[in-house]
């Protein structure tokens, strides 16, 4: 099977099930012109992660990895009025881009960016003492999953749901020998799950637009419902 087929069929899926998005698609365009690297989620994708936000009716959503806010935007638009999502970026130029994109799509009063390295951002957020999140997305470097995976599980509500992206990373995943930094990070992030009580998890391997790739998805059991 080739690359070109998966490609394909994304842009099938684009045609028959998306539609156009113009605030999406001027996300994207300021993002590639601003010179961000295109690695944000595909489009099918934005709408799984839009629809299991949606299904689990998540009010609080933390991010990790804004990039130009294009999966931002897919989850903002999710919220309710009284919603609030929490995105956290490394690069302030990156975040400047993220910024003017989520305004453009009128959803600047629903999102707060934090910018700097995610590990001392959510060393701030446990220190406020906020309110749990509903719902996590792990999307920033891929060697640092298993400390935010294990710092964002201490900022998730009993029911949360915690999503991970590029966790298969061309299938690296299984190869204990693997050298890429990316690829370690997720298997040891895996060996975090398998030794977690408080989490039900699988990861689903994906082909399409972004390559051979895939994404955990992890529940954070509620002891009063077992
Ligand atoms: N979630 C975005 C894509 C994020 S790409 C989308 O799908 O639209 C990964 C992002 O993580 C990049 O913007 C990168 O700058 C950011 N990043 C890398 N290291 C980081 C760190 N230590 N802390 C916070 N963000 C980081
Ligand atoms: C990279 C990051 C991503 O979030 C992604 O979806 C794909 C690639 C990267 O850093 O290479
Ligand atoms: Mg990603």
């Amino acid at each position: 099977m080739s690359r070109e087929r998966w490609n394909e069929v994304d842009h099938f899926i684009e045609r028959q099930l998306l539609g156009g998005d113009p605030a999406l698609e001027a996300a994207l365009q300021s993002s590639a012109d601003a010179g961000l690297p295109a690695i944000a989620v595909s489009p099918a994708q934005g709408r799984l992660l839009a629809l299991i936000a949606r299904i689990h009716g998540a009010e609080r959503i933390l991010e990790l990895g804004t990039l130009g806010g294009y999966s931002t935007i897919l989850f903002a638009r999710t919220l309710p009025a009284a919603g609030c999502l929490i995105t956290l970026e490394l690069n302030s130029d990156y975040a400047d881009v993220a910024r003017a994109n989520i305004a453009r799509a009128g959803l600047e009063r629903l999102v707060e960016i934090r910018v700097g390295p995610a590990l001392d951002s959510l060393q701030r957020l446990a220190q406020e003492h906020g309110e749990p999140f509903d719902l996590v997305f792990i999307d920033a470097d891929k060697a640092s999953t298993p400390a935010y995976f294990a710092a964002t599980l201490e900022l998730t509500r009993a029911g949360g749901v915690i999503v991970v992206d590029n966790v298969v990373r061309d299938g690296a995943l299984a190869d204990p020998d693997t050298a890429d930094a990316g690829a370690r990070g997720m298997r040891r992030f895996h060996e975090l799950l398998a030794a977690e009580p408080r989490v039900t998890a699988t990861t689903i391997q994906t082909v399409g637009v972004k390559g051979y790739d895939g994404f955990t998805v992890a529940l954070v059991e509620d002891p009063a419902r077992s």
